[in-house]
Formats: C-alpha cells, sequence, structure tokens
C-alpha cells in the first residue's frame, strides 16, 4: 500500500522520516483522522478547520491544506474499499535538535497521508454497550489542539484495558471530559449532555455532528459541565468519535448506567449513518 509522504507516493515499507524530525523528537507536530463512508471523506471540510486551528495553535505555517485534496483522492481510489480511515499528520519539520522551534519558513512541515482499513467495533458490542473507568485528567491545557503528544491518552487507554475496561474517561476538577479518543455524552430524560468547547477538550467532529443530528430529531442538547456522580446517573451514557462513531457506554467505574445500548444511542448512531450515506 502507498502513503503520500511530503508530496511523493511511496510504498509504506519505503516511507522514512528523518530521526531530526520535530514529531519524532518532540511530538512537535498535528494530526487528523477521517472516516471514509462509501469512498467519501466525511465530514472534510470540518477537519480541514480544525487542522487549520490546530496548525495555527502551534505556529506551523506554509501548508496548503487544498493541496490535500488530490492524495487524499488518489489514495482512496488506490485503496478501492468504501470504508476506510484518513490518517494525516503535520509536524514542524526536520531541523537539528533544539527546542527552540526555527522560523517560520526556514524548515519545510512534514506532510505524511495514509488510507488504511478501519478496524470495525463489532455489532454485538455497540450493541451490549463497553465499560470506561475515569482517570485524572493529566494532559496539558491546550487538549483543543490535536496534537500528536498524546502520551496520556496512550497510558490512560492502557489502564483501562489493563482493568479489563474499554476506555478512560479523563476528570478535571471532578468534572467528566472526554475519553481518550472520543467524546462523552450522557442522556437524561431524553436529553443529551456533553461537555461544553474550553481549552480541555478536542471539540470532536463527531461530537457537534451528533449534536446537529439529536436537535434536528427533537432532542434537547446541553454542552455544560457534569460530574462523575452525574454521569453515574445517568439514562444512558454514550462515546462519539470519528471511527467510535456513536459508542454506548453501560459501564462506569464498574458501576451500570444501562443493560443494553439506550434508545437514544441507537437512534443517533442510525442517523449518523444515515447522513454518512449508509442507509
Ligand atoms: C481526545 C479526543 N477527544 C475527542 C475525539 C473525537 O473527535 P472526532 O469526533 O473529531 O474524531 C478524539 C478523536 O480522536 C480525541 O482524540
Amino acid at each position: 500500500m502507498q502513503v503520500y509522504l511530503n508530496g511523493q507516493y511511496v510504498d509504506e515499507s519505503e516511507a522514512v522520516v528523518s530521526i531530526d524530525d520535530r514529531g519524532f523528537l518532540f511530538a512537535d507536530g498535528v494530526y487528523e483522522v477521517v472516516h471514509v463512508y462509501r469512498g467519501q471523506p466525511f465530514e472534510w471540510d470540518s477537519h480541514m478547520a480544525r487542522l487549520q486551528r490546530s496548525l495555527a495553535g502551534v505556529g506551523i505555517a506554509g501548508v496548503d491544506l487544498k493541496g490535500l485534496q488530490t492524495p487524499r483522492d488518489s489514495l482512496i481510489a488506490q485503496y478501492g474499499r468504501k470504508e476506510a480511515a484518513l490518517y494525516i499528520q503535520i509536524t514542524r519539520g526536520v531541523h537539528r535538535r533544539t527546542h527552540a522551534p526555527p522560523a517560520p519558513g526556514t524548515v519545510t512541515p512534514t506532510v505524511l497521508m495514509w488510507v488504511r482499513p478501519v478496524d470495525p467495533i463489532p455489532n454485538e458490542t455497540v450493541m451490549a454497550g463497553v465499560s470506561v473507568i475515569t482517570v485524572p485528567d493529566d494532559r496539558w491545557a491546550k487538549v483543543w489542539i490535536k496534537s500528536i503528544g498524546l502520551l496520556s491518552n496512550v497510558l490512560a487507554k492502557g489502564k483501562a484495558l489493563e482493568k479489563g475496561a474499554y476506555d478512560a474517561v479523563f476528570v478535571r476538577d471532578g468534572m467528566v471530559m472526554e475519553a481518550t479518543s472520543a467524546n462523552v455524552f450522557r442522556v437524561v430524560d431524553g436529553v443529551l449532555q456533553t461537555a461544553p468547547v474550553t481549552n480541555y477538550i478536542l471539540p470532536g467532529i463527531t461530537r457537534q455532528v451528533v449534536i446537529d443530528l439529536a436537535r434536528g430529531a427533537g432532542y434537547g442538547v446541553l454542552e455544560e459541565p457534569f460530574t462523575v456522580d452525574e454521569l453515574l446517573n445517568s439514562d444512558e451514557v454514550f462515546l462519539s468519535g470519528t471511527l467510535t462513531e456513536v459508542l454506548p457506554v453501560t459501564t462506569v467505574d464498574g458501576q451500570v448506567v444501562g443493560s443494553a445500548a439506550g434508545a437514544v444511542a441507537r437512534d443517533v448512531l442510525a442517523r449518523l449513518h444515515q447522513r454518512a450515506g449508509l442507509r
């Protein structure tokens, strides 16, 4: 399979990045993951808008995001299957190791894009719901930037798996923020609630799609902070994310919050699939 690296199509086995790449040395870069449904990148413009914000947030300039459309289409066509995960990573570029970021224009950002299979979450898992644990949010204060520096997320996910759970939910000052690669929703009396957009969550593209679809379907939606206690006392809990889609949660820290996928989560997931052209 070929990947797109710095303007070239190369076989993935031959795609090489310098040991001086600042992404490798400092996690000095940002990324996006896009879900390809029926051969079409879902919510492309929203992903590009967020990528632009992330690039601006870390001061990486000189990347032509419009220019990513040709390699995007070429990689999707080469992949051939209808559903895929498309990954884009942009780092500040290659520069001899020093903390000082090289002045804009003096290095060329490294641009990588690939298309690979989606690991589907089995339908039985979706219908049964997954379990999560809560963990203290020890991430930096600029979580809104989709940085490739994901060590806290990686460790939290590992801790969840160690405990037999599917994922971990970050809690900051008693408030539920988000999961390691998804946003968190709770449902009470048919009203959806999710953490508001602040520096401390990633403004998920799927989060916004869920909000729009839910409002369009007549559900109330609150973008307001909530506590772990409130999470535990919900009618339903679910995660939202590009590859996670809408994933019901039925256990939080070992406490049951539902016996199976809730009606609202199932409805919103069906609407998401419809929006993606699957139904
Ligand atoms: C920390 C975090 N929160 C939320 C999300 C969900 O965002 P999106 O719906 O754009 O995939 C992700 C996605 O990777 C994430 O890493």
